[in-house]
């Protein structure tokens, strides 16, 4: 096997995680989920009281913060600081602000200075917004998957319900529609396909066809 880097850009619940994460167990390789990092300081933020819009005082927590991944089922464990935040960070009040802090150059700079150092090795498969653009221009293999925004906010509703968590499906459709808008419009390294990706409709499609075709497209880099 050798050690390539697979990066899974688009938009919010297209399936990037879950995808990424199979791909990843297939070819035994690393699975850096980029969004978590975000997500990870959005909710420290939060808990700190720090407006999302003061890049120096967020700069200055980001300093002092460490995140982590543990391999789990049926999702990676998150860690915030040593502390498992692995539910935490997909609570609606990260969700609907971690655009805003995304937005930030300072905190992009930071974020995809760790996010290349746990790709440097190779034999990672990442999944964000700026990865193959961004994060690692150089990736020998790059997704960019897509679905209908209905489809996406079908697929959030049934998660959040397993969850527990009960927000209407046209609430979510609309909370999706306003962070693709954010991530696409923001001034750096917005949400964009990259000229050598391969983009994949997954709107038919079920999580394995998914999951095989990038393993197939893979496998011709590898
Ligand atoms: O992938 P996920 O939905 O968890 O990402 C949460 C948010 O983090 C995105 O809506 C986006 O604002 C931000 N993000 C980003 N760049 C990445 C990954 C995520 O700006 N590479």
């Amino acid at each position: 096997n050798s050690k390539i880097q697979i990066a899974i850009d688009g938009p919010a619940s297209a399936g990037k995680s879950t995808v990424a994460k199979l791909v990843a167990k297939h070819f035994n390789f690393i699975y850096c989920d980029t969004g978590a990092m975000y997500r990870v300081l959005t909710l420290k933020a939060l808990k700190a009281n720090v407006d999302f819009a003061d890049e120096d005082a967020l700069m200055t927590l980001l300093a002092d913060t460490q995140i982590g991944f543990e391999p789990g089922e049926p999702v990676q464990k998150v860690f915030l600081d040593g502390q498992e935040v692995t539910n935490d960070i997909r609570q609606p009040e990260v969700t609907n602000n971690v655009s805003t802090v995304a937005a930030l150059g300072r905190v992009r700079e930071e974020l995809t200075n760790r996010q290349r150092e746990i790709a440097s090795k190779g034999g990672i498969v990442m999944d964000g917004r700026d990865i193959g653009t961004t994060v690692l221009p150089n990736a020998e293999v790059k997704i960019f998957l897509i679905a209908s925004v209905d489809e996406r906010a079908r697929r959030r509703f049934a998660d959040n319900e397993a969850k527990g968590i009960h927000t209407p499906l046209d609430v979510l459709k609309q909370e999706i529609e306003t962070r693709d808008y954010k991530d696409s419009h923001r001034k750096i390294a917005p949400l964009t396909q990259a000229k050598d990706a391969v983009k994949v409709d997954t709107t038919p499609m079920s999580i394995e066809q998914v999951v095989d075709e990038i393993i197939e497209i893979a496998s011709k880099k590898i």
